[in-house]
């Protein structure tokens, strides 16, 4: 089949990447020209493992094209996806402009046949249904088709996903997506799950998912401040109780909150438009409030406990694998530091240069250095911060740690390291689950 992708952002590319390894013929189109250009010769800055290669192959056998938004083949197709950015304005609600646009501008395109708009985006209950009424004199219908792919490992995700949804009002359109997945469907190695809903539940289910993940990382931080008090062990409390095949394994790991463009933008866009109906959410609230607190207990913990205002940070993406430092934890606790006029150190693996953009005035300051080797760093630091855990800093050697810093202090904010271990090194060892 052949498939128009509206917008060439992380969801479009590999939206359209996903569609195209099922055999169908995608053109993926967005506003910026240059953006589109790179895609064109397979330039990504994603953080995807196997992207370059398949985008290479997918370009040359001509399966996979890019263009404009504004300029394209209106004969190609009368399927669209929509997978462009729906950000969190400054009052929590969603600013559905580029989405609003995109669809005006697919009414608008001259073709006698029915068009079929399937949302990728992230959009608040209810939006499929009010396109379904601002155009229902056009021959247009909208089906929600919700994304759930992480970052970083986001082709495998949409080639592997645990389910469809699909939220809808239109039988001919269904089964017209359900042809559209059939290569996914009929893969007997997937496990996938097809869930065959309305619209307003397809859109709800985005963001309860969203909503039950990050309620997971905020309640094993909860807990972490009980496991503080009473000399517990967080770890062992998260594994014990995801050993429960009712609660399982996954995001239970405690530490210094989740960061990323999803889940703070999900939980207040959802906590808004239940209030816009009168509906509070106390809990769905506090998750966004237990979330803030870690990032508090742990620049306390350092103001409270370092000898000298001279720090190392290891880690500042929102979390391993990405370059990406939206609402990165680090970048927050960085802000408090700074504040509190400490010089940093700093070290990660994929320093995205728009950490060097927004710190400018720091580094010419040198009260931000940024180091390529993460044990020179260390120098004459009195401390070591740890908030992402990329893999490199898990096997660590915690003589030299000891070594090239002027004080042995250690703030775990991922319970990277082992509290026990590093204790016996003769490292001073913090983390948010084992001390005050
Ligand atoms: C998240 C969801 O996992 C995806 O299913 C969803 O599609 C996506 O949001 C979205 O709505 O677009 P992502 O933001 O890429 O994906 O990142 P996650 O891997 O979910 O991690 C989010 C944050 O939680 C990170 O800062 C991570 O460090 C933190 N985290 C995760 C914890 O603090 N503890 C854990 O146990 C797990």
């Amino acid at each position: 089949m052949k498939i128009v992708v509206f917008g060439a952002g992380p969801i479009g590319l590999i939206t359209s990447l996903s569609l195209t390894i099922w055999g169908h013929d995608v053109l993926c189109v967005d506003l910026n020209e240059q953006l589109i250009e790179r895609l064109a010769k397979a330039e990504s800055d994603l953080f995807e493992a196997d992207l370059k290669t398949q985008l290479q192959k997918y370009l040359m056998l001509k399966k996979l094209q890019f263009g404009l938004s504004t300029d394209f083949d209106a004969e190609f197709s009368n399927i669209y996806f929509v997978a462009v950015g729906t950000p969190t304005k400054s009052d929590g609600t969603s600013d559905l402009t580029a989405l609003q646009s995109c669809i005006k501008s697919i009414v608008q395109i001259p073709t006698a046949h029915k068009k079929t708009v399937v949302i990728k985006s992230t959009v608040p209950v209810q939006t499929n249904q009010n396109l379904s009424d601002m155009y229902k004199k056009y021959n247009v219908c909208f089906i929600s088709n919700p994304e759930f792919l992480r970052e970083g490992q986001a082709l495998n995700d949409a080639l592997n996903p645990d389910r469809i949804v699909l939220g809808h009002q239109d039988e001919p359109a269904i089964q017209l997506l359900l042809q559209i997945y059939q290569p996914l469907i009929n893969n007997k190695e997937n496990k996938t799950k097809v869930f065959v809903t309305d619209p307003a539940t397809a859109e709800i289910s985005k963001y309860a998912s969203n909503v039950f993940l990050a309620a997971k990382i905020s309640l094993i931080n909860e807990i972490s401040k009980i496991t503080a008090k009473f000399d517990g062990d967080i770890q062992h409390v998260s594994k014990i109780v995801g050993a429960d095949t009712r609660i399982g394994p996954e995001f239970l790991n405690s530490g210094l909150g989740y960061g990323g463009s999803c889940f703070q933008k999900d939980i207040s866009a959802f906590v808004n438009v239940a209030a816009a109906h009168d509906i509070q959410l106390p809990m769905i609230s506090a998750i966004e409030t237990v979330n803030q607190q870690q990032l508090n207990r742990f620049s306390n913990l350092i103001l409270k406990n370092i000898p000298e205002n001279k720090i190392c940070i290891w880690g500042i993406s929102f979390k391993p694998e990405t370059n990406d430092l939206r609402e990165a934890s680090a970048l927050k606790i960085i802000n408090a530091l700074l504040k509190k006029n400490f010089t940093l150190h700093i070290h990660d693996p994929e320093l995205s240069p728009e950490f060097l953009q927004k710190y400018a005035g720091y580094l010419n300051q040198k009260q931000i250095m940024i180091f390529k080797d993460k044990y020179q760093a260390l120098n004459n630091c009195s401390g070591l911060a740890i908030c992402t855990e990329w893999p490199e800093y898990v096997n660590v050697d915690l003589q030299k740690i000891k070594t090239h810093l002027s004080h042995s202090f250690i703030f775990d904010g991922r319970n990277t390291l082992d509290n026990k271990t590093a204790t016996e090194q003769g490292l001073h060892y913090f983390s948010l689950g084992t001390h005050l």
